[in-house]
This record gives structure tokens, C-alpha cells and sequence, in this order.
């Protein structure tokens, strides 16, 4: 929410925290960002007695109060018509999706994570009262509902191409033949030569060269062709480019890899075909290059807020865009009319909790990934891996399993893996 305000008023804030200390140091930072007036509060009561009194232009509070929380402030004013509008900055201890989800329920505008950044407060108040003054706009302030208008024409923004719109038409159809597949790729010079290089790759470790998708097709079999066309066309998305924080190889790397790691996982469960699994770990972080080819700018300062405070970034994108790549990535997902299942396990791979025990696709990509970063294989702008969450556990019935005996098990060797790329 963006709420006009005069730059040369001074700007009211009530700052609550049941920290002495903490409002002392956070009432310094605001000064230091803006000309404000702040009443420091340490509960809840004495918050409300404030607002009664003096209504202020923002209030910034932490989680944890006096006696209460800010669940309970947040009904108070927005159960209140002439409070409703003031705009609410909650504070969490620590990162928590649960209390981010809870708190933007409740009518909070921003979450943000302590320690605050004087950065990150300053912007966000920012947004929140634009002061104007003819200022050049800064590419890299993140304005959440500039991204959310963008993403409601995702369809037009991330046009799958024709190829990789066919090979996934072959994907999910049982009649197609491996004739069908063979003409399809001949048809892209780059995909055929893409596809014999991971096929001669040593991750397959054939003896004899092979020269051809026909061959290929006979000593792989139709579904890893599949598979691995899948793959290679949609690198072709995934324009090049470096940035020493997401590097598309890298990134290719991390998703091929999480890509033969569902598969190998989905074994544990009969419910799932392996080749559902291969594109489900495939794809599970696709919104990451809609996000990159469409808000670069935002995009690479969630990488490095990320990377700067050593957090999760989804949680960081969802802090500072109102959105994180999973999101994104079904929004494109479905804009492509790929199934049900394989739309959901890219919208939660980090929030398995949300989805039901038996979406199991969900449950691969979450794990999946996770593996992957442990093992290291490729890099996906991500630092700080999840950790395996029970439901994926309980759903893929590895729950109670030491995980390191689960890797071995896979027979997944993360340098063979990396062999692919060449
Ligand atoms: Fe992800
Ligand atoms: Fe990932």
C-alpha cells in the first residue's frame, strides 16, 4: 500500500517493542532516515492508549510485546474504521513464513526481520510515504504491486517456445513415438547437438559415441530423451549472462540435478512416475528466470539482500517484493497449462506444509532441491537451503530415515551430474 504524504510534514511513528534497548536504537536509525516525532511504546495497551490519543502516520512494532502480541494490536487498528488506514510494519525475531503469513492476514503491509537493516527500513518507509521531490527513480526499489500488475499478463511475458511447447505435447501424450520425438528435435540443430552432449556426457557413461537421436532413443529409451529435450529447450528460456550471483549454468546445474534427484526419490513412493519426478525437479525454480528475464533489477537485489544477511531467499523476496519465485514460477506454469500437480509442487517446493501430504510432486521438489544443495550440484541464487520439512518426509515415506543413507541410496554421484553441462 502506497499512502501520499506530504515530504515536508513531520512524519509520526509509534514504535512499539517490549525492548528498552531496542526502541532506543531503532528510534536512532529512524531519525537518522527521516525527520519524525517517534513515541516509544512497550505493550499493547499502552499503543492503543497512543493511537486514541494522537493517531500517528505509521506504526512499527515487533512481534513479541508486553503481555500480548502484534496479532492482537493489528485487530485492535484494523477492526477500528479510522485506524485502518495507518500502515503497519511488523517486526519479526527471526524468520518465520508462519508469523509473515499470519501478520499479512491480520493487515500488516510489511514484514521485516531483525536486525532491521537501516537500508531496508528506509525503503520500505519509503514506499510507503513517497516524498517525491523529482528525484531520478531508482531501478531497484521494489514496488510490490508494479510486480503483481507485470505478472497478471505472465502469459505474454514468458511464451514458451514452440519447441519446447511440442516436446512437452509429447511429453504428456501416451501415443506419442519415439518417431515423433526423433522428427521433432531434428527439426533444432542446437537441441539435437545440446542432447547428444548430455547423452555422451559421463553421466550415462557409454562406451561408444553416440551420433544421433535415433541412436539415442534406442540405447536411452523414449522417456529420458524426453526428458533431457525437455530440459535442453527450456534452456534455451534461460538467456545467457552472468551476474556473480546467478549464473545460468550454474543455475542449469542446480535444476538438472534436482531433476535426476526427484526421479531417484520418487522411487520411495509408487504413486509418482519417475518421469513425472525428472520435470518436477526440473522445473521447481523456473520462476527464478521469469523473475530475472522480467524484474532483473529486483530480482538481483533480492539475490544479494539475500546473500548480505545470509537468509532463505524466498523468505527476503517475499519481505521485499510481496513475492517469491515459487509463485511466480506456477503463475508461468499455469499460464502454460502444464498439470495441476507439477504447478503446485513449483508454487510449494519451499512451503510443503501448505500443500496436502498427498501431492507428492510437492513433496519431491521441496526434498529435491534440498539435496541438491546439500550436494552441492550447481548454484540457485540460494544460500540458505530449507530444512527437510516432515510432511515431505512422512509423504514420501523416508520419515525417521537417516538422510545421508537416503542419498547413498539414490546412487546419485553430484560429479557425474555436473558431467552433463560439459
Ligand atoms: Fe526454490
Ligand atoms: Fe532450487
Amino acid at each position: 500500500m502506497s499512502t501520499d504524504f506530504n515530504g515536508g510534514k513531520r512524519l509520526k511513528i509509534l514504535l512499539a517493542s517490549r525492548s528498552v534497548l531496542q526502541l532506543k536504537q531503532t528510534s536512532q536509525m529512524l531519525n537518522r532516515i527521516r525527520d519524525c516525532l517517534v513515541v516509544p511504546v512497550v505493550d499493547v495497551r499502552a499503543a492503543i492508549q497512543h493511537i486514541s490519543q494522537d493517531q500517528p502516520d505509521l506504526i512499527i512494532t515487533d512481534w513479541t510485546l508486553e503481555h500480548l502480541t502484534a496479532a492482537e494490536l493489528l485487530q485492535a487498528i484494523r477492526t477500528r474504521t479510522t485506524w485502518k488506514e495507518i500502515p503497519v510494519i511488523v517486526c519479526l525475531d527471526e524468520i518465520s513464513a508462519r508469523l509473515s503469513v499470519q501478520a499479512k492476514n491480520l493487515g500488516a503491509n510489511n514484514i521485516l526481520t531483525k536486525p532491521l537493516s537501516q537500508i531496508l527500513l528506509s525503503r520500505t518507509i519509503a514506499e510507503i510515504f513517497p516524498s517525491g521531490g523529482g528525484k531520478k527513480k531508482d531501478s531497484t526499489i521494489i514496488n510490490p504491486s508494479e510486480i503483481r500488475a507485470k505478472l497478471s499478463r505472465i502469459d505474454s511475458l514468458a511464451p514458451l517456445s514452440a519447441l519446447a511447447k511440442s516436446i512437452l505435447a509429447i511429453s504428456n501424450d501416451p501415443h506419442s513415438s519415439a518417431k515423433n520425438l526423433a522428427e521433432e528435435v531434428k527439426r533444432d540443430q542446437s537441441l539435437t547437438a545440446k542432447i547428444l552432449q548430455i547423452v555422451n556426457s559421463a553421466f550415462y557413461g557409454f562406451h561408444r559415441q553416440i551420433g544421433n537421436i535415433d541412436h539415442a532413443i534406442v540405447v536411452m529409451g523414449f522417456d529420458e530423451v524426453v526428458n533431457i529435450a525437455l530440459a535442453a529447450s527450456l534452456l534455451h528460456f534461460c538467456e545467457n549472462g552472468r551476474n556473480f550471483l546467478f549464473d545460468r549454468d550454474k543455475f542449469w546445474l542446480h535444476s538438472i540435478g534436482s531433476a535426476y534427484i526427484a526421479r531417484a526419490l520418487s522411487r520411495y513412493t509408487d504413486e509418482v512416475i519417475s518421469k513425472d519426478a525428472f520435470v518436477v525437479g526440473l522445473l521447481h525454480d523456473f520462476g527464478k528466470v521469469a523473475m530475472r528475464q522480467h524484474f532483473r533489477d529486483v530480482f538481483y537485489r533480492i539475490l544479494a539482500e539475500a546473500a548480505r544477511r545470509k537468509q532463505p531467499l524466498h523468505h527476503v523476496s517475499l519481505e521485499l517484493a510481496d513475492i517469491e519465485h515459487g509463485e511466480v514460477g506456477a503463475m508461468v506454469a499455469d499460464s502454460w497449462n502444464l498439470p495441476i500437480p507439477l504447478v503446485n509442487a513449483i508454487k510449494y517446493h519451499h512451503t510443503p506444509e501448505q500443500a496436502g501430504i498427498e501431492e507428492k510432486e510437492v513433496h519431491l521438489a521441496h526434498l529435491a532441491n534440498i539435496f541438491c544443495h546439500w550436494n552441492k550440484i550447481g548454484k540457485s541464487g540460494n544460500t540458505v537451503p530449507d530444512d527437510p520439512s516432515r510432511i515431505s518426509l512422512k509423504a514420501l515415506g523416508i520419515e525417521g530415515i537417516d538422510l545421508d543413507e537416503v542419498w547413498k541410496s539414490l546412487k546419485i554421484d553430484a560429479q557425474m551430474v555436473r558431467s552433463t553441462i560439459g
